[in-house]
């Protein structure tokens, strides 16, 4: 950066403008350093005697667990992620060297990771008055951004609220695609289930505006938006990813209360109607994958599942978005099957995984998610297949865990690209026929 431009950088920074609605604050706080000490860890376990003694050191000592999200999970043959907080890095590093599982160190220094990439990524931009789509924006960002796109593209967007959060803020959906008086079918494609996947919400925005700015230069968009309605959910769960910008980067839930714990939130994708509290969810309020009281306990679970219900007709495919292990997931989680319509539905995966590979040469896994993944219950995917929305998939997006859940700016584009080219051609997938019997 020259000097003129760096004087004028901290000038902006530090000049009166209304600082509440500069985005990066709370990152510029960077959580207080909440993360000082902590470590991320990958283990190989590699007998089922090492799976167990794992499953027993979670027990007992607090660690986050970030890939895969519940120890039950845990098949041999994975890898497991997992985020030691400095508070319990002596009690389970005595614990865990007995068990002689083999690991290596991904992140040392969290905060000193956390700290690097905030000081290395474009904060100016963010106040420039283009709009940047290579960083990442704070919910209240997001939404003025949603407005404004509602206002400047209302030939091609419809901005509107299917409920309100736990915490009471609007749950946003676009319909894209251009208006039509008759029957259109549909996608639905949602980001940001989980609060700390913030790629997710990303490339949903990336998406919007990939389809308004090419829609008249690019055919194959076009013919997508003449033909389909998308209908868009940048930021499901709201609450969440509100609290992973001021309080904790690394949240999971929603934020609601527990009647009988002290702790918050439901994880939102165990908290659907389809094999509901079994395999691969707890129901322990404090776990990361708590599955809530009942089904559709949250309000914004509750909120998507009436539209997808009440627009069952229209919708032809159901996209979720998560992050991370470069991953294109279908139907079932819950168990080791075949779904009836398995040969269109994986071809379409296997099409688009091909597709997103020819944009940067990133190799994703696809395949049913209780054998590519693990077996999980109550996640939204089975729930959408199940009430008959033939195409269901959920993306995990970059990376493999070398930056895991701290996926850099620099990398939002060719991410936000791949991906585009992969949804493009699934989409087109489903404007053929795929009956599910
Ligand atoms: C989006 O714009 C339309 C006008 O084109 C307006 O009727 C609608 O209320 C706007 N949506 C929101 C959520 O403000
Ligand atoms: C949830 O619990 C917090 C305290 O942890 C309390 O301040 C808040 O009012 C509660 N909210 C609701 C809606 O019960
Ligand atoms: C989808 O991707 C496959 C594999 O790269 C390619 O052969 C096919 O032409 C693509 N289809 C569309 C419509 O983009
Ligand atoms: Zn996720």
């Amino acid at each position: 950066m020259e000097a003129n431009a760096r004087i004028l950088a901290a000038a902006l920074i530090f000049s009166s403008v209304n600082v509440l609605s500069l985005p990066g604050v709370a990152q510029a706080l960077l959580y207080n350093n909440r993360y000082d000490g902590d470590q991320v860890i990958r283990l190989f376990p590699k007998t089922k005697e090492e799976a167990e003694a794992l499953k027993n050191i979670n027990e007992q000592v607090m660690v986050d667990l970030w890939q895969p999200s519940s120890i039950p999970s845990i098949k041999l043959g994975v890898v497991v992620d997992i985020h030691v907080p400095r508070s319990s890095s002596q009690q389970f590093f005595r614990l865990f060297l007995q068990t002689g599982i083999e690991f290596k160190i991904l992140v040392s220094d969290l905060q000193g990771l956390m700290e690097k990439q905030s000081g290395s990524s474009p904060r100016l931009r963010r106040s420039s008055p283009l709009y940047s789509y290579e960083v990442y924006h704070s919910l209240e960002e997001i939404q003025s951004w949603m407005h404004q796109m509602n206002q400047t593209h209302s030939h091609l967007l419809y901005l509107f609220p299917i409920g309100k959060s736990y915490e009471g803020r609007p749950l946003f959906v676009f319909q894209l695609g251009k208006r039509s008086r008759r029957f259109k079918r549909a996608v639905w494609i949602d980001c940001g289930i989980h609060a700390r996947e913030w790629i997710g919400p990303a490339f949903c925005q990336w998406f919007v505006k990939e389809a308004v700015q090419t829609y008249h230069s690019d055919p194959a968009m076009r013919r997508l938006l003449n033909q389909l309605h998308f209908y868009i959910m940048p930021v499901f769960n709201v609450d969440g990813y509100h609290y992973s910008w001021t309080t904790d980067r690394f949240w999971r839930k929603t934020r609601s209360n527990s009647t009988h714990f002290n702790c918050h939130g439901v994880d939102a994708n165990r908290n659907w109607k389809v094999k509901w509290s079994s395999k691969g969810a707890s129901l322990h309020p404090c776990s990361d994958t708590y599955c809530g009281p009942v089904p559709e306990s949250e309000p914004e679970v509750k909120a998507v599942a009436s539209f997808l219900r009440k627009h069952k007709k229209q919708i032809k495919a159901y996209i979720s978005f998560h992050a991370y292990s470069q991953m294109l997931l279908y139907p079932y989680s819950y168990k080791d099957a075949i779904i009836p319509n398995f040969k269109c539905v994986e071809s379409a995966a296997y099409n688009a995984v091909n597709a997103l590979y020819s944009a940067y040469g990133i190799k994703y896994k696809h395949g049913p998610a209780s054998s590519t993944l693990y077996v999980t219950s109550g996640s939204s995917m089975d729930w959408a297949y199940k009430h008959g929305i033939p195409y269901a998939f959920a993306f995990e997006l970059r990376d493999t865990g070398y930056y895991g859940f701290l996926l850099p700016e620099s990398l939002i584009k060719p991410t936000c690209t791949e991906t585009t080219i992969a949804v493009k051609n699934i989409t087109n997938h489903i404007l053929k026929k795929c009956p599910l019997k």
